[in-house]
């Protein structure tokens, strides 16, 4: 956490463009800039198939949801600046998560109760199907509320209009509640004592809580006098708390759960949970897989899940604020998940946008229980144009090659690789067990090691001036061959992404959790989009999303080569990659 804190603070310091006078929910504010609209749209580095709008700043997803066939998606939107401020929910649909189109914002200040901003909530849909969106508004003394919106015609499934009811807000912090940390209420669930209940984000002086409510009628709240859960890791923003099937043998473990279906006897025998948190201090999300008691209305994380800032993240690299939402259509766990730029505000402001939201990820728990699994979207394939492949393909120790024949810009490249001889790999020390971005910043992809760092060289120059590393390395856990155990790297190292010195770029990484021993074999998934770069390890145990700023590899400039810095030898057993085409985003509604 001091690492993290420590880049918060750089982060920062960095981006001071122009003064920071302020952070508020960790946004940094700048007065000056947030209703400055952007004059024009630079394209450069712009995305071709991420989400985003076609200008302006963004950041958390909020209240997705699928409603009579269409896939919803709101999001917090500057609609006059390319920083944070003056928030709305903006609102695009879509049929199928790929291609997009804007409506107006479906919620913006226009009461009392959310004057000075909208902020982050989610979507419930009620047993009659009716749905209802529950967020944070900002009411005139700048203290966070929780508001509940009503769809005017339910018959426009495009559900363009929002009714305030007059009884808002619904839940107002009390005494016992700091009033600026009191925010991003989840979707509700229904309990078996037929009662509501929701999480509303909070903390009590360095206490992060999931402060629980439950309600009848959707519109008395009472809060209950412990919270599900929590913990001493600061601000916990945008609790997500949501049921996964576990295998129990069964085929249908990757399955999606209802919330609504919480409270199901049967289902319950066959569930975990799963409670998600977005940490204020350290810009990072964590989850933990549990066990969740409906007459106690406790969350207890399972044995193994460290709860805290060094347990399990959704993503090692730039994703946050995420929400998920259970899809009946294809009866699955979706996950969205914000990425912020990297790059300068200065630099934003010239764009003329910040922000993206990441490919949406189906969303699994391992088969064993450990550990969720995330995998984009199957939508995602039916963009996939132009195709090369590779296959069999020794890369010799010290040897890199280039993959041809495709632009790999705006791509999908699937890789997988086999290691000659695991007996080779370098010795592990059991101190960088707590800290796999420093261990990755001290062993980049530029330090030659035994059994890797072999992977990818994406976005990259032709002379490979410029380039993002996605890479592994393998170590061994213990001296003795015999016991030895195998620790397997995913590294992002973007160090030499740019040319351009201002921008922020951290290494990111972590652990996977593979037995490479008995499977020889590590595959990745990377999703590279021009200022992107999202990576899935070992079929979506270890992800990775990052966000660089070429100024040599664009456009056609853009390489990809597979690169081995390791002494022993390994094999590309196949490669595919794919061009990608890019779908409808957010064009104006006719
Ligand atoms: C997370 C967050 C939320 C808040 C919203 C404001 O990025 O700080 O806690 O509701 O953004 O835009």
């Amino acid at each position: 956490m001091g690492m993290a804190a420590l880049l918060l603070v750089w982060a920062l310091l960095h981006c001071t463009g122009t003064a920071v006078t302020m952070v508020r929910a960790s946004h940094a504010v700048y007065p000056e800039l947030q209703s400055l609209e952007a004059e024009k749209v630079d394209e450069t580095s712009r995305t071709g198939y991420h989400f985003q709008p076609p200008k302006h700043w963004i950041n958390d997803p909020n209240g997705p949801m699928y409603y009579k066939g269409l896939y919803h998606l709101f999001y917090q939107y500057n609609p006059k600046g390319a920083v944070w401020g003056n928030i709305v929910w903006a609102h695009s649909v879509s049929t199928d998560l790929i291609d997009w189109t804007a409506l107006a914002p479906g919620i913006y200040p226009s009461r009392q109760f959310d004057v000075k901003g909208c902020w982050s909530g989610s979507a419930t849909v009620l047993p009659s199907g009716v749905p209802v969106v529950m967020y944070t508004g900002i009411d005139p003394d700048e203290h966070q509320v929780q508001n509940v919106a009503y769809p005017k015609n339910l018959s426009d499934p495009f559900l363009r209009e929002w009714v305030k009811p007059d009884y808002n807000p619904i839940i107002a912090p009390d005494s016992g509640v700091n009033a600026s940390a009191f925010r991003d209420p989840t979707t509700a669930w229904y309990g078996p004592d037929r009662h509501w209940r929701l999480l509303v984000g909070s903390k009590v002086g360095g206490k992060g809580l999931a402060v629980l409510y439950r309600s009848r009628d959707f519109r008395r709240w009472v809060k209950a006098h412990h919270p599900l859960h929590s913990g001493l890791t600061g601000m916990w923003e945008c609790p997500d708390f949501f049921p996964v099937a576990v295998h129990g043998g069964g085929r249908h473990y990757r399955r999606g759960v209802d919330t609504a279906e919480l409270h199901d006897r049967a289902l319950a025998e066959e569930v975990k949970y799963v409670l998600k948190v977005s940490l204020d201090l350290t810009r990072y999300e964590y989850y933990t897989v549990g066990t969740y008691d409906h007459a106690t209305d406790r969350y207890t994380p399972d044995a193994g899940f460290r709860d805290n800032d060094y347990g399990l993240r959704y993503d090692y690299g730039d994703f946050y604020a995420s929400k998920s939402f259970y899809d009946p259509a294809k009866r699955r766990r979706v996950l969205w998940g914000w990425a912020n730029e990297s790059d300068t505000v200065p630099d934003d402001r010239r764009k003329g946008w910040a922000g993206i939201q990441a490919i949406p990820r189906k969303l699994w728990l391992s088969p064993r229980g450990k550990q969720l699994i995330q995998w984009p979207v199957e939508e995602v394939k039916a963009l996939r144009a132009k195709h090369v492949n590779v296959s069999d393909k020794v890369v010799k120790s010290g040897q890199y090659f280039e993959v041809t024949g495709f632009k790999s810009v705006q791509s999908d490249v699937e890789v997988e690789f086999a290691i000659g001889d695991l007996s080779k790999a370098e010795r592990f020390n059991p101190r960088w067990l707590t800290d796999p971005q420093a261990l990755c910043k001290k062993r980049g992809a530029r330090e030659t090691g035994e059994v890797g760092p072999f992977g990818l060289w994406v976005l990259a120059a032709g002379d490979l001036t410029e380039r993002t590393a996605v890479f592994f390395r393998v170590f061994r856990a213990n001296s003795n061959s015999s016991s030895s155990r195998l620790v397997v790297l995913m590294c992002n190292d973007p160090t030499n992404s740019t040319f351009e010195a201002q921008v922020y770029r951290p290494t990111f990484a972590s652990f996977v959790n593979v037995d490479i021993a008995r499977t020889k074999t590590i595959a990745l998934r990377t999703l590279i989009d021009h200022s992107v770069v999202e990576s899935f390890g070992a079929g979506g145990r270890t992800c990775i999303l990052t966000r660089v700023y070429p100024k040599k590899a664009l456009g056609d400039n853009a390489h990809l080569f597979v690169f081995n810095h390791g002494e022993v030898d390994v094999k590309v057993t196949r490669l595919d990659a794919w061009e990608m085409r890019t779908p409808k985003m957010n064009a104006p509604a006719q």
